[in-house]
């Protein structure tokens, strides 16, 4: 008896025997092999793509010859005519199998193809997203028949897919029968499945076979900025990226003042929410433009915040979260609708999922962190650290998480510091000083070379030098600390004890001369002792965070540090060292993961497993409340000296040397500064 054809599927590998004659897509759903369909196999789609691979398979046992599948058909040509197949490829619904085959499915064909992330870390986003979208022929009303006509879609999506229950969106059931008529009976639908109890959510319907494709915005809702990403649901694609500053920060710059305006203000929660639900709408219209789609093929949203963020979001008035024990509404992930958050500039049923907070304290936003980088799924003990105006911190391994939030202030931002202002050209953000002669380099954004490259007065000509963004700040204090102009505890020397004529007085302190523009009418830039102490204020908050962690742990030490938060990708690890901002470990050991927080929301946007995944692992973080925590204070304290008063930094020290000088403000020089040790 002759055997079947036996087909090889790569790259999954999966095999079996077919009766001939039985289409490639049939084989690859009864073996289950990741290949897309959204036609059902009627040869319009084009999803089901395959390329036959021709030769002998010895891995395989098996010879894949021309003529193992059958004649390319007319469905085949008509497609190609229309819209063109690559050289090679199949519609996997129409070719058959006649004999033994070895058939590769590409990633464009995939339903669950991985998307490779940017960032430097390797780890990729497999696609498997929650709306998903299927071509059905539907019955034509009957009068002997008296049906609806979602009732006659559920029929077909029964008999075509297999899918025997569905709900429908109120907003989507009022534009049902026109798209119905529009299309003959033929309409494409999407279908949301959260993969819990209920069945599939009808959430949009188009005319025909729908090739628009369908979207999701992944947004981190920030205290200062909002950021979207907007990422085609089949691919995985970041198609546009923008972003818009929090209108709320007219209402207070921080978390806490917008706490306090609403406990002063009767409405004033209402009025935040607003401000913030107009902006998101504002930012959706505005990237869907800029990629050229239209807003009503937004058929998804995740949303990442800290917990003051998420209740103003959600119309929850806060002022729970501005005192002990900082009691949220609720921790658990949300699944909402656009309607729901009054967006409304998107589908009334575009599905909205909103990460699990951790703690109070706590946000979604750091859970989105614990997504993107894992650290429980790490060997070795991690330290993530979120920078940003609030530090989330989270501290793990496989075998537990920590987690914490610290109030680090915009110091790191570049505000309230006095040559501060945010990354954007002209900004220094880069800074060296030469420890013999004090003198400082620097580099501004929007120009590669250095103040001291030839051409640097005309390449920046355009934009000036107007002032010190975050990463320029620290590595300002850091090349300070290196070259002896700064002390321990933070303290500017005079010119006379560092010998060099850029410490200038400043009322009974003294500041650093970094850049004197005022002969061109520029600003005059310079590091000033109240800068040092933002900074160290920040860094010490940073610090104690981490420290608290470890002891909890049990620890004093960690293996590596990731630095993550879109200001984290840009900060030198060497610097921050020097800074005493993150504990001491070798310098390879510190990474950077760029803004992980949206890249978390991009996770959950992408991939359904990924939500299950993140609210179990958030029940099983330990979190930490760093505001009632005594030892914080201890730890702050300890901090504030740069890099620390009593943790020793080893690996540090095999790489720079610190000088051991020490001021005081009244210009004591070293002995003045030892004297003052000795009485502290
Ligand atoms: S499944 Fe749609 S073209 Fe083959």
């Amino acid at each position: 008896m002759t055997k079947d054809p036996l087909v090889v599927f790569t790259p999954s590998g999966k095999r079996g025997r077919f009766p001939a004659g039985t289409p490639v897509l049939t084989a690859a759903r009864q073996l289950g092999v990741d290949l897309d369909s959204v036609c059902g196999g009627r040869g319009i789609c084009s999803k089901c793509q395959i390329t036959p691979a021709w030769g002998d398979f010895s891995k395989h046992g098996i010879t894949s010859a021309e003529g193992a599948l059958s004649q390319w058909n007319a469905v085949e040509q008509r497609y190609d005519d229309k819209r063109g197949l690559k050289p090679g490829r199949r519609l996997g619904c129409q070719a058959q199998i006649l004999a033994d085959v070895v058939i590769d499915v590409p990633p464009e064909s995939q339903v669950h193809r991985q998307v490779v992330r940017k960032a430097a870390s390797a780890r990729v986003i497999e696609m498997d997203p929650a709306t998903r979208l299927y071509y059905i022929e539907v019955d034509e009303p009957d009068m002997h028949e008296p049906t609806g006509d979602v009732e006659r879609i559920a029929r077909a999506l029964s008999a075509q897919w297999g899918i025997e229950k569905i709900s429908t969106d109120f907003s989507t059931l009022s534009l049902l029968q026109p798209i119905l008529r529009k299309g003959g009976w033929k309409i494409t639908v999407a279908l949301h499945n959260t993969d819990t109890e209920s069945p599939p959510r009808l959430v949009a319907a188009w005319p025909g076979l729908h090739e628009g494709g369908h979207f999701g915005l992944a947004i981190d809702l920030g205290s200062t900025t909002i950021a979207a990403h907007l990422t085609n649901l089949e691919t995985g694609v970041v198609i546009a990226s923008s972003g818009i500053m929090n209108p709320q920060i007219r209402f207070g710059e921080d978390l806490m003042s917008r706490v306090s305006y609403a406990m002063m203000n009767p409405g004033g929660d209402r009025e935040m929410t607003a401000a913030v639900r107009e902006a998101i709408a504002t930012l959706a219209t505005a990237i869907a433009q800029e990629a050229g789609i239209d807003p009503s093929l937004i058929l998804e949203l995740t949303f990442v915040c800290n917990p003051v963020m998420h209740h103003l979001l959600l119309g929850i008035d806060p002022v729970e979260l501005g005192q002990a024990p900082f009691a949220l509404a609720t921790s658990s992930a949300l699944n909402l609708t656009a309607a729901d958050l009054r967006l409304t500039t998107l589908p009334a049923s575009a599905q909205v999922y909103i990460l699990p907070c951790i703690a109070g304290h706590v946000g979604a936003d750091a859970a989105a962190v614990a997504l993107s980088e894992q650290p429980d799924r790490s060997e070795d003990l991690v330290l993530v650290v979120d920078v940003g105006t609030n530090a989330e911190i989270l501290l793990g391994n496989t075998s537990r998480v920590l987690a914490c939030s610290s109030p680090t202030g915009p110091a790191f931002e570049g505000a309230q510091i006095s040559s501060g202002q945010r990354a954007a050209p002209g900004a220094i953000d880069a800074i060296r000083i030469d420890p013999a002669t004090k003198e400082p380099r620097f580099r501004v954004i929007g120009c590669d070379l250095w103040s001291d490259d030839p051409g640097f007065a005309e390449a920046t000509a355009a934009t000036g030098i107007t002032g010190i963004c975050g990463s320029g700040i620290i590595e300002a204090v850091a090349e300070m600390r290196i070259a002896g102009l700064l002390d321990s505890k933070g303290l500017i020397g005079s010119a006379e004890q560092t010998g060099t004529a850029r410490s200038r007085p400043e009322g009974r302190t003294h500041a650093y001369l970094v850049h004197d523009g005022s002969a061109d009418g520029g600003p005059v830039i310079t590091v000033t002792q109240g800068d040092i102490r933002a900074i160290q204020l920040a860094k010490s908050a940073l610090y104690a965070g981490a420290r608290l962690l470890m002891d909890e742990m049990g620890v004093d030490k960690v293996d590596r540090v990731v630095l993550a938060g879109a200001f984290g990708a840009h900060i030198s690890p060497l610097h921050a060292m020097v800074l005493g901002m993150i504990p001491d470990v070798p310098l390879d050991k510190v990474t950077s993961a760029g803004n992980a927080a949206g890249t978390g929301a991009r996770i959950a946007l992408c991939n359904l497993a990924a939500r299950r995944q993140i609210e179990a692992e958030v029940r099983r973080i330990t979190k930490v409340e760093t505001a009632i925590e005594p030892r914080f204070q201890e730890h702050f304290v300890a901090a504030n000296a740069i890099p620390h008063a009593t943790d020793g930094f080893p690996e540090l020290a095999k790489i720079v040397t610190l000088p051991q000088v020490a001021f005081n403000a009244g210009g004591g020089g070293e002995d003045g500064g030892r004297r003052r040790r000795r009485r502290g």
